[in-house]
């Protein structure tokens, strides 16, 4: 018997992370385990890596514009995918996985209107959200300014996932 075991594909849609799997089991590799009757091989386990959370650009937004981009991430169904309140992997995964918004490295921001307006990464799962829309739901079309809040909303989540990690850091020395 196989069963595929890992994080990311279409589970995003049905439910938030944290109602699917422990912080440990939604990193590690995607894998396809074999079981077999009688077998006496143990699983190969392998290595729970927690990547720190990388430091993020500057907020710049208001407190109001932030608020704003949450109600359009979930307007714009990216709560589908990447999970409500970024409730994500807890890890920056690539190549179609679906990744935690809060570990995006400097080069995602800088590319921000590419990635959600434009459509870049729409032959890996993520759609783009401007003109032409690439996601038949919704109908509006995003505009630069949403896009804004939202990638604010984003850099305020993770602004809070970094200074947690800090904390925890500093509470340990
Ligand atoms: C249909 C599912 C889906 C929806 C809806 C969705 N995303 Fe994604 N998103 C993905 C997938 C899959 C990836 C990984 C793409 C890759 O591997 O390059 C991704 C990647 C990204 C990335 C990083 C791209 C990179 O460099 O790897 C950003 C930023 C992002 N999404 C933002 C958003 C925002 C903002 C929204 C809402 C406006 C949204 N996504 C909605 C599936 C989705």
């Amino acid at each position: 018997m196989l069963t595929p075991v890992g994080w990311g594909s279409g589970s995003r849609l049905f439910a938030p992370a944290w109602t699917m799997a422990t912080p440990e089991s939604k990193r590690g590799p995607a894998r396809l385990l074999a079981f077999k009757l009688g077998a006496t091989t143990p699983f190969p386990t392998p290595p729970d890596i927690v990547p720190p959370v990388p430091k993020p650009p500057p907020q710049t937004a208001s407190a109001e514009t932030i608020q704003e981009g949450k109600h359009i991430y979930r307007r714009f169904v990216c709560d589908g995918c990447h999970s409500p309140d970024i409730d994500g992997s807890g890890a920056w995964v690539r190549n179609g996985a679906v990744p935690d918004l809060r570990y995006a490295p400097p080069e995602v921001h800088k590319q921000w209107y590419a990635i959600v307006l434009a459509g870049t990464h729409w032959d890996k799962g993520m759609p783009g959200f401007a003109n032409p829309p690439k996601f038949a739901f919704p109908n509006a079309k995003m505009t630069t300014k949403e896009a804004d809040a939202v990638h604010a909303y984003v850099i305020d989540q993770a602004w809070k996932a970094y200074n947690a990690e800090q904390q925890k850091a500093q509470a340990k020395n």
